[in-house]
């Protein structure tokens, strides 16, 4: 039981058909719901935190609570930075103790983009330290931009494996039709297949990464919904979807927003249906068991990962 690097996982993953969950964490109730379901699963698992979280919470307590949550349970846990913008970033998390940070570059133009990438590489491989880059852009839903417009943006195959040969890094997120949030599509959700299919001919023994790709289950915003909340038109990626992307190099399925919809409808259900609660742990307990049961679904259902350790 250790605090390890992805490579492994990914080396199982990449040529089969399951993907390893990397799930955001901002506290001890989340961190500790999700190492349950996958102890529970015996699933290989990746924690993932935002520059946002580590501003919330302080990385050392993060890294601390992940380091007694692998103490606790036994299980390997890989901890990767998510969406690291800049190399000081990921500098900080290499030297404080991450074993995987993503150095995302997507908005700069390709060349900055390598050169970016390339001094993250440098310094993280000297560290033991692996790293995700991104190429291409996540489309957000806006009203007006058709299909043929967002592809612009996904990622485009030839540059893809330029980008992987120049830099060196160790995995590749893509561009293939998902967003960040809870609102992924308008209309039927769409990814584009043939474009991964082709990424992953050109570059297959590179690890692909899937981010936006929480499924939105309606469940969760349904009980949102119920409980005082207004989500309306909340879409995610459908499940088979995602299963789908495992068969053609996504090893690495990022989720943040399904954790949080399954949180928010258990604190909502408790507080509204016990509205004198104040004790915390009253609604955050029932909130952590959401997320071990939802992480539970994902490990078992969509990413086909339970027992791949
Ligand atoms: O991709 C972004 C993640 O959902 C993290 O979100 O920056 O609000 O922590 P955050
Ligand atoms: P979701 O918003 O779909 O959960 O995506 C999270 C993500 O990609 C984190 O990097
Ligand atoms: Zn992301």
């Amino acid at each position: 039981m250790a605090l390890v690097t992805s490579q492994d996982m990914f080396a199982k993953a990449l040529n089969s058909d399951y993907a390893v969950g990397a799930f955001n964490v901002n506290n001890m109730e989340i961190i500790q719901g999700i190492m349950d379901a996958a102890k529970e699963e015996n699933a290989p698992l990746i924690l993932q935190v935002s520059a946002g979280a580590r501003k919330y919470a302080k990385p050392i307590y993060l890294l601390k609570l992940v380091e007694a949550a692998i103490e606790d349970t036994g299980l390997d846990v890989a901890l990767h930075l998510d969406h690291g913008e800049d190399f000081e970033i990921c500098k900080s998390c290499v030297d404080g103790g991450f074993t995987s940070v993503m150095i995302d570059g997507s908005k700069h133009p390709f060349e900055e983009n390598i050169a970016l990438t390339k001094q993250v590489v440098e310094y993280a491989h000297d560290h033991g330290v692996v790293v995700e880059a991104e190429l291409g852009k996540l489309a957000g839903v806006e009203d007006d931009v058709k299909v043929d417009a967002r592809s612009a943006t996904f990622t485009d195959p030839q540059e893809a494996a330029e980008f992987v040969e120049r830099t060196g890094v160790d995995s590749l997120a893509i561009a293939i039709g998902t967003s960040h949030g809870a609102y992924k599509f308008k209309g039927d959700p769409y990814l584009d297949f043939e474009r991964l299919k082709e990424i992953h001919s050109l570059i297959p023994n590179t690890p692909l990464v899937l981010h936006g790709a929480s499924t939105v289950l309606p469940e969760f915003v349904d009980r949102c919904n119920q409980f005082g909340g207004e989500i309306p038109g909340a879409q995610g990626v459908p499940e088979d979807m995602i299963r789908e992307s495992t068969k053609w190099g996504i090893c690495k399925v990022n989720i943040d927003t399904d954790l949080r919809l399954a949180m928010t409808a258990e604190i909502r259900r408790v507080l509204v249906e016990s509205p004198a609660e104040f004790d915390p742990r009253k609604y955050l307990g029932p909130a952590r068991d959401a997320i071990t049961r939802m992480v539970q679904h994902k490990i078992k259902n969509v990413l086909n990962a339970s027992d791949k350790r």
